[in-house]
């Protein structure tokens, strides 16, 4: 198995990381345009390994030479936001950025599945799949996982509960239209609605949509990476293990939830090739319509991240 990552910044070396340290990988190819610093990166994590116990190789590149043949390839390359600016910010820079990069990843391994985090994510993920020409379910993008487990850590931590006996998710974009689902979210088995107060669970869900950027304005001058490489890793293990979990991603939709035609925050069985199935689960009203309000957002912002590879 192997993974290459592009962009060697905070997501990338901490996923490179995360994944070597894993062990399913034979390889991890970490890329970046900057010179000597994946190099760096990839002897340092070398050199963790009699420690850290892991025989994985890591190598570093400022081309795509190394990545040929990729199994699963990971794009975290370009800018992350500052205080003051939405993911949406980003835009134009990273539809730059993540299209080259798209390209030149599929010409080395065609054969890969590809998983987007570069923001805004759900846009990145709709224009590394037309720049790709890769069938849609070899494309997906991380956002889901990382929303949902700020959703269940501050379930948890409100509660004094492991976080492994919160289960929850989160759907729609990762922005604005982001959709938690504390219907479907239990605590020990018992319905979440069951063991806070609405006034809570609303707090709880408007600190999960704010997330990223509680921690932009906190460290100033980057993003969460921590968490969000741990998000990507368990996409990249479902993949390279073949685990069949379904995991919240951005997906492309095609019909489920009444919705078709757009990258969206999606449950999905990810395997081997990528998005197995789409999961429809039961929302309630409410949240169906949110999805679906997330769907027309995201897919005139998608519109306009493909416009710009004209
Ligand atoms: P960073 O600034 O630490 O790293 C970005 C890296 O990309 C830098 O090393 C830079 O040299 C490299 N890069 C820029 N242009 C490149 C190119 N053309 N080819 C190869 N490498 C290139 O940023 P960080 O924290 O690693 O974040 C990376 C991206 O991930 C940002 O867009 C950020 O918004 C996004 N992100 C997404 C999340 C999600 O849940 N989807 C969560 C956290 C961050
Ligand atoms: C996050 O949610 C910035 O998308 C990034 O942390």
């Amino acid at each position: 198995m192997k993974v290459s990552i592009a962009g060697a910044g905070f997501y990338g070396s901490t996923l490179a990381q995360r994944v070597a340290e894993a062990g399913y990988a034979g390889e991890v190819v970490l890329t970046d345009i900057v010179e000597g610093k994946p190099q760096g990166i990839a002897l340092d994590l070398m050199q963790s390994r009699p420690l850290a116990g892991f025989e994985t190789r890591v190598v570093g590149s400022n081309g795509y030479e190394a990545t040929a043949g990729s199994d699963i390839c990971v794009i975290t390359a370009g800018l992350p936001r500052k205080p003051g600016m939405s993911r949406m910010d980003l835009l134009e820079v990273n539809a730059r950025i993540v299209g080259d990069v798209t390209r030149r990843l599929v010409e080395a391994s065609p054969g890969a599945v590809l998983i987007v985090v570069s923001n805004p994510l759900d846009e990145m993920t709709a224009l590394a799949a037309a720049v790709s020409e890769l069938p849609k379910e070899r494309v997906m993008g991380q956002a889901g996982l990382l929303d949902s487990a700020r959703f269940r850590h501050f379930v948890a931590e409100r509660l004094g509960v492991p976080t492994h006996e919160v289960l929850a998710i989160t759907l729609g974009s990762h922005g604005e239209t982001m959709v938690p689902v504390p219907s479907l979210a239990t605590v020990g088995g018992q319905p979440l609605t069951e063991v806070l107060d609405q006034a809570t669970i609303d707090e709880i869900v408007q600190r999960t949509r704010d997330g990223g950027a509680e921690i932009v304005v906190l460290l100033k001058t980057g993003s969460a990476y921590f968490a969000p490489a741990a998000a990507a890793e368990t996409m990249v293990r479902a993949v390279a293990e073949n685990t069949n979990e379904v995991h919240p991603v951005s997906a492309w939709v095609d019909g489920a939830y009444g919705i078709a035609g757009v990258y969206l925050g999606v449950p999905a069985r990810l395997g081997r090739g990528g998005v197995q199935e789409v999961v429809e689960v039961d929302l309630d009203a409410g949240e169906l319509a949110a999805l679906r309000t997330a769907a027309e957002a995201v897919r005139g912002k998608q519109q306009e991240a493909l416009g710009l590879l004209a």
